[in-house]
């Protein structure tokens, strides 16, 4: 067990395959993980666990009661997708992965959004790099707050409730954090709301944006609703380079984000915990696609991509350099294999094993 995620070359890596594609997916990469580790001199040992819809069939609970102990002392959380076509997904997911983002207070969900070299976007005219933006969701409140319930149930007069919940601390880290990647990237900044219509949290969100700015005097801010948003990442995806958006809107622009640069077996994800006390979690924007499960198809490379912005946290940035420039090659390779989600015929395996023989 390491103490110190920074000064260690041994990492405690978490593996929760989970559902569907997941542990298809994430059991086809790990061996091109453990070789980009072996080749830059680390080593990390992975602790599966079998936590999912499986385990909820047969033991009524989708992880053990102390799952978010078990997995604290690690350096990193790995998880492939969670969501059962036989068990309703509020609960599913409110069994295992939500638990973990908020538990572990991974409060910036991270999702670039690049347009490869090789990739055909379904949008016309555009061409590797013209895509390449990054989302900063808020990952821990906002629209996901477990917040309201259900009163009289059955009747006539049935009531739901779900509030949404700000905090000025929770917005203000989410933007600082995007304010932050803003300087580090081309300096603009796109903040996405609804302020015409909810009057109370997203004006409160617009006026954090308008306070923090004022830290960040070099990035350019702008400000969008989110339905004209979604028509922009359509219509000018190629003008954003960082944006900003709270639990829900992130999660809809990210889908969004992977279809416009691809498919959504492209798109990496990091559930980012900046601090010491959590370990970070990192997994495809995907789920568990139950569509394809058990064919073999599956796209692994938004697995490769999410693992090597794991690396990337735990320092190792050779190590995650060399995924990404992998991936990347392979794409731009014509004659590489591809997976049916990107036009091609190959299966999960045949797409590793291809990456594998380009390290
Ligand atoms: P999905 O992402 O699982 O699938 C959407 C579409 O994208 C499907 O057509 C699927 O075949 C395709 N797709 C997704 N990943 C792919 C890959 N790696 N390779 C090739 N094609 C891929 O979304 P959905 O169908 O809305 O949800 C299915 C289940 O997953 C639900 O239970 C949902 O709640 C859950 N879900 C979980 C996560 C997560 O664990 N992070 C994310 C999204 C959805
Ligand atoms: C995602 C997923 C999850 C989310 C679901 C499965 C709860 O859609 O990671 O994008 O909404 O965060
Ligand atoms: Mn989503």
């Amino acid at each position: 067990m390491t103490t110190n995620k920074r000064t260690t070359t041994k990492y405690d890596i978490e593996l929760i395959p989970g559902d569907g594609i997941g542990p298809e997916v994430v059991d086809a990469a790990l061996p091109l993980i453990r070789t980009v580790a072996d080749n830059h001199g680390f080593h990390f040992e992975a602790t599966h666990r079998d936590w999912g819809t499986e385990n909820y069939l047969d033991h009524g609970e989708m992880m053990p009661e102390d799952g978010l102990e078990r997995l604290a002392d690690a350096d990193a959380v790995f998880l492939g997708a969670v969501g059962h076509p036989e068990v309703p997904d509020h609960v599913t997911l409110h069994g295992l992965l939500l638990p973990i983002r908020k538990g572990f207070d991974q409060y910036i969900c991270k999702r670039p959004n690049v347009l490869f070299e090789g990739i055909e976007s379904p949008l016309r005219g555009y061409e590797s790099g013209d895509i390449d933006f990054v989302v900063y969701r808020e990952n821990t409140e906002g629209e996901y707050a477990n917040v309201g319930g259900r009163e009289h149930r059955g009747l006539d007069h049935e009531t739901a409730v779900q509030s949404a919940l700000f905090t000025r601390r929770g917005t203000e880290r989410i933007v600082r954090a995007a304010f932050e990647a803003a300087t580090e990237r081309e300096g603009s900044l796109t903040s996405i709301t609804k302020s015409n219509a909810q009057a109370h949290s997203m004006v409160f969100w617009d006026d954090v944006v308008e306070d923090i700015s004022d830290e960040f005097p070099d990035v350019t801010v702008e400000r969008l609703l989110v339905d004209a948003a979604s028509m922009d990442l359509v219509r000018r995806p190629h003008e954003f380079d960082v944006i900003v958006a709270s639990n829900l809107f992130g999660d809809i622009l990210t889908d969004i984000g992977a279809q416009i640069t691809g498919s959504m077996g492209l798109a990496p994800s990091g559930n980012v915990h900046p601090g010491e006390e959590y370990p970070s979690m990192f997994e495809p924007v995907h789920g568990s696609a139950p569509d394809i499960v058990g064919e073999g198809v599956a796209n692994p490379l938004a697995t490769v991509l999410s693992w090597s912005m794991l690396f990337a946290d735990l320092g190792e940035t050779a190590a995650a350099n060399a995924l990404w420039d992998v991936v990347t090659d392979q794409l731009a390779d014509d004659s590489a294999p591809r997976t049916p989600d990107l036009g091609g015929d190959a299966g999960t395996e045949a797409v590793v094993n291809d990456l594998r023989s380009r390290l």
